[in-house]
């Protein structure tokens, strides 16, 4: 490569000052791996499109004694505070994950003057503030595509081509494990225990599938989502969570009689007086019609309703070493374009600071499924109860099983306050056998 001078910094014939931008990087697992593997392969084309190559100068991980294939064994390090606070380092990308010691060495690469591109969706959910105010405080990038919906560009769409317009609302399939366990109990009639295991088998659930099968995945993802949408902080802990372990067969197919599929869904949304955001994460039933119904298996998909675009759908793969890694090296290409020209890109954005409303404000509509005894006058008892909370019932279909019969009612929008109430109070009733389910019916 030909190198010419063109004042202080020497060029390339393409442009590029030949001074590399210094990367470390921290974790080395499926997406790290991923993320040295392209940096090197398409090293030349980053170079052109920052204006100046990267170097990846180390790797921080626990057992660097380990082999990884294709990577030189000399970049590796478990000495990962010597390597983020080394002075000359320009970017870090944190791909450790979890709470510590991600946070600890990401507040010490922001104080040494270096930009972070981390996919920690854990920690941006439990204290991103404390990452934003550092980068802040030190004027530095601190960019996260790949916390949330792996390789779709869905973040910075959120936070730039959108500044714009005004979210309404935010809807979400952000996590492929559930989708994939969700997707084949719909189209195998698998039951959660069997469609778990296969997913476990396939290598899409982890061996502890606590945190996607609860939802706390989902949760963390849709805080992320509800402060970028809404211009407000939010954390893990605002989010209204709840799992799919509970999620029955019957369910599915009850969902499939009204014309409707079960997903894990992301939800954030603004209320109708604009004053406040309710954001939760939970199964729930959409119209078969819906745009996320068809996302199926480990895919994830994202729809988004604006004031003035209108609906639109960020669709694509959630997770994996590659898609993420393709995330990743997006955020890397920005913040190194930052320091190439100076500035920074947007910082957080809280300023609407809109008040975070509690579940039980939540409106929805709901699917609620009944064992009931099968005689005169049930039903008209269990309507009473509906109606002395207030809400109001849609439908009724009735089953026979056996002796007893299965009611399954769907309301009119409701408060989830309200719905509680009528679910315990259904309980009471000496015709009511059991509650087999309530799930919330969305997208319409
Ligand atoms: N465990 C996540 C999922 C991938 O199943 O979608 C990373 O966010």
């Amino acid at each position: 490569m030909e190198v010419t001078d063109q004042g202080d910094a020497a060029r390339t014939d393409t442009g590029v000052d030949p001074r590399p931008l210094r990367v470390a990087m921290l974790g080395c697992g499926v997406v790290g791996t991923e993320v040295a593997r392209l940096l090197a392969r398409n090293g030349d084309d980053l170079a052109a499109r920052v204006g100046r190559p990267f170097e990846l100068v180390g790797i921080a991980v626990r057992r660097p004694g380990r082999l990884r294939d294709g990577l030189d064994p000399g970049l590796f390090t478990d000495r990962a505070q010597d390597l983020v606070t080394r002075g000359d380092i320009d970017v870090v990308i944190e791909v450790i994950g979890g709470i510590e010691p991600a946070r600890s060495l990401i507040l010490a690469a922001l104080e040494a003057g270096a930009s972070v591109v981390t996919a920690n969706k854990s920690l941006l959910a439990e204290d991103g503030a404390t990452l934003f105010e550092a980068a802040d405080k030190h004027g530095r990038d601190l960019y996260y595509e790949a916390a949330v919906a792996g390789a779709i560009p869905l973040l910075r769409p959120l936070r730039e081509s959108l500044a714009g317009d005004r979210v309404r609302r935010v809807l979400g399939i952000v996590n492929g494990t559930t989708n994939f366990i969700l997707s084949r109990m719909t189209e195998q009639g698998s039951g959660f225990a069997e469609a778990l295991e296969e997913a476990q088998s396939l290598g899409y659930a982890e061996a502890d599938p606590t945190a996607d099968v609860d939802g706390f995945d989902a949760a963390a993802k849709a805080a992320i989502l509800a402060a970028l949408a809404f211009h407000t902080r939010v954390t893990a802990a605002d989010v209204h969570r709840q799992g799919i372990s509970d999620v029955t067969s019957a369910d599915i197919t009850s969902a499939r009689e009204m014309g409707c599929v079960v997903k894990l869904l992301a939800i954030a949304e603004l209320s109708e007086d604009g004053q406040s955001v309710g954001v939760r994460a939970h199964p729930a039933m959409i119209p078969a019609t819906h745009p996320l119904a068809g996302v199926n298996a480990a895919f994830n998909a994202v729809f988004v309703e604006c004031e003035a675009a209108g609906e639109l759908m960020f669709y694509g793969q959630g997770a994996g070493g590659a898609p993420t890694a393709s995330a990743v090296l997006g955020d890397l290409v920005a913040v190194a374009r930052h320091r190439v020209s100076g500035g920074r890109g947007p910082r957080e954005s809280t300023y609407a600071d809109l008040r975070l409303r509690p579940m039980g404000e939540t409106r929805t509509r709901y699917h609620v499924s009944l064992d009931v005894a099968d005689r005169a006058g049930v039903l008209a008892q269990v309507a009473a109860v509906f109606a002395e909370h207030d809400v109001s019932i849609e439908t009724v279909r009735q089953e026979q099983h056996g002796e007893d019969a299965e009611l399954v009612i769907v309301t009119h929008t409701a408060t989830d306050a309200a719905l509680s109430a009528t679910v315990e109070h259904l309980r009471e009733l000496d015709v009511v056998r059991d509650v087999l389910s309530v799930m919330r019916v969305e997208g319409q």
